[in-house]
């Protein structure tokens, strides 16, 4: 009880609760938050690199009076070859009451749970689950397109068409996007080079189209999410980035013929020049730095929840 590892088994009410008590936090006084959860301890373990998700956690851990503690790969007994299992139970073993972590395996944060009894928050595992990213991601949206961000219901996106571009193929965020958008009436277009994009098969629910024009895709949408070339998860596949940021790349060009409404979204972190122009990053449409504000918020919420703290 407490973990989110998927947005999976999120539902709808229990999305619609996460909002609830993020608006709940936002709006509480600094001094009463940093009651809710005095004296208890959280553990962040940490087998890939992170700023955004790892900060957010740890600053909202701390804005609700909790003790925090870093566990790194590169700086742990992991490098030494403990397992995840046995960092798991130490930790316990020293007084955390949840763990969040983010691992290079898809599922990890099942294991972890599993093992040791813990809640577990995923802060990304592999290629499967990014759910903090997605809810923090619909808040964002909620929020930015003036509608009802304290609760949700299966029509509160209707009408809205969210468009995800780049290596959709290795992405966790855009994974858990396209689980919970949609489920909310929203719309998502996938979109990309067809070595970036799912295998049909493989993927898609109801709602959940994959568009290869980005142009076509952009006249359709409110949202353009954009996403890194994940590098590191290319295994050996050789892209043309030349073509890739004539065809995928959102410009200001790209953006005033197709799109010129559409919120600008990035789960970070970006290449400036790539995915992303500079341009459109820092300009009018972009919401990527309002993404981070609600990165701090909604985590604050997923660490009440773990807890078990009712408001
Ligand atoms: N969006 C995201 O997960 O960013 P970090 O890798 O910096 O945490």
């Amino acid at each position: 009880p407490g973990s989110l590892i998927t947005v999976a088994s999120l539902s709808v009410a229990e999305t619609s609760s996460i909002l609830s008590t993020t608006a709940k936090l936002a709006a509480m006084p600094a001094a009463e938050k940093a009651t809710l959860l005095a004296g208890r301890r959280i553990a962040l373990l940490f087998y890939e690199s992170s700023t955004r998700t790892r900060t957010s956690f740890e600053l909202a851990a701390k804005s609700l009076g909790a003790t925090t503690t870093l566990v790194s790969d590169k700086s742990s007994s992991i490098e030494k070859g403990e397992s995840l299992k046995d960092t798991g139970l130490t930790l316990r073993a020293l007084g955390a009451e949840c763990i969040i972590l983010r691992h290079n395996a898809g599922g990890a944060p099942f294991v972890l749970a599993r093992t040791t009894g813990l809640p577990v928050l995923n802060a990304g595992d592999g290629m499967h689950q990014h759910p903090s990213q997605a809810l923090l991601d619909l808040r964002t949206i909620l929020t930015r397109l003036g509608l009802d961000a304290t609760r949700v219901d299966e029509t509160s996106l209707k009408g809205v068409t969210v468009t995800i571009t780049g290596d959709i193929r290795h992405s966790r965020v855009a994974r858990s996007n396209a689980m919970l958008l949609p489920r909310l009436g929203a719309k998502v277009l996938l979109c990309g080079p067809p070595e970036l994009l799912p295998e049909e098969a493989l993927t898609l629910g109801e709602g959940v189209e994959i568009v290869r024009d980005f142009d076509t895709a952009l006249r359709r949408s409110q949202v353009a999410m954009m996403l890194r070339i994940q590098r590191e998860r290319l295994a050996g596949l050789e892209l043309d980035l030349t073509e890739y940021t004539t065809n995928y790349q959102l410009n200001e060009d790209r953006l005033a013929r197709c799109a010129p409404k559409a919120l600008v979204m990035h789960p970070g972190p970006m290449i400036r020049g790539l995915e992303i122009q500079g341009e459109v990053a820092d300009g009018p449409n972009s919401a990527i730095e309002d993404q981070v504000g609600h990165g701090l918020a909604v985590r604050a919420a997923l660490l009440v929840r773990a807890l078990g703290v009712e408001l």
